[in-house]
């Protein structure tokens, strides 16, 4: 099903698997459009079945990771690049170690940096010598997060040092030992950088983000829920699960 929302187009397919299918179409797509250009990346379980599809299709030598230049969104902060919860850790063990792309090209945030502000400042100049990002995935939080943007009296600018929500914490804690392991900060794109991408990709599954995904779509743009600033950027695909587009459907009606 397609819907078009303003300016942002939603696609929905009917589970996970045609989802990711769908998700990891558009993202081959541009870098076969675009094989020299910076793509922004995206931790959280979302993105796992795209990046499955992206490896196997590298493989098959569909899809060209050797040009392409990384950032990835956020990590925690401070946690070492080696634990096996930080976002390095996880970029590497669920899409970089797989694919063709040049390690030099990777960009990640230093989660181990003694100064948070100067490495903020330091990926918002690599991104703008890269030429900015072409294409940028993004998941959403349940409080309508991106990156880790969390609900706020405004929109964050430029790159930055956040402290979490409890409510992030607490959904983060299932990939933790316990709670207390979770950082309590992170570094992230902040609401600009993620604006200044020519194309977004956001992929939504499950029907604990249906609530989201209806109110960052369809209600108002505010920074209780940052995602739907994303009304006013001029290029963004939605691709969602059934799942999580159950109020949708149900408040538009199914096309
Ligand atoms: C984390 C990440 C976000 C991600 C969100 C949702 O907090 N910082 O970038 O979009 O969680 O994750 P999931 O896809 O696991 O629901």
């Amino acid at each position: 099903m397609h819907y078009q929302l303003g300016n942002i187009k939603v696609c929905t397919e009917p589970d996970y698997a045609a989802m990711s299918r769908r998700a990891a179409d558009i993202f081959a797509d541009a870098m076969a459009q675009n094989p020299d250009a910076a793509f922004g990346f995206a931790t959280g379980s979302t993105p796992l079945g795209l990046y499955k599809e992206l490896i196997e299709r590298n493989k098959r030598g569909e899809v060209d990771f050797s040009g392409i230049t990384t950032f990835n969104l956020d990590e925690y902060y401070p946690i070492k690049g080696d634990n096996d919860q930080s976002y390095r850790y996880f970029m590497e063990r669920n899409l970089f170690d797989h694919v063709n792309v040049r390690k030099e090209s990777v960009n990640l945030l230093d989660g181990e940096t003694a100064d948070a502000m100067l490495e903020c400042k330091a990926y918002e100049d690599r991104i703008r010598l890269t030429g900015g990002i072409y294409l940028q995935l993004l998941g959403i939080g349940a409080n309508g997060h991106i990156g880790f943007n969390e609900p706020n009296d405004h929109f964050p600018g430029t790159t930055h040092l956040v402290e979490l929500t409890e409510s992030t914490v607490d959904a983060n804690s299932r990939f933790f030992e316990s709670r207390e392991q979770v950082p309590k900060h992170a570094l992230t794109m902040g609401i600009r950088t993620i604006m200044s991408a020519e194309k977004i990709l956001l992929v939504v599954s499950g029907a604990n983000k249906s609530r989201v995904l209806a109110d960052m779509l369809l209600g108002h743009i505010t920074p209780l829920v940052p995602a739907s600033i994303l009304q006013l950027h001029h290029n963004v695909v939605v691709v969602a699960d059934d799942e999580a587009a159950q109020d949708i459907h149900g408040m538009l009606g199914r096309r």
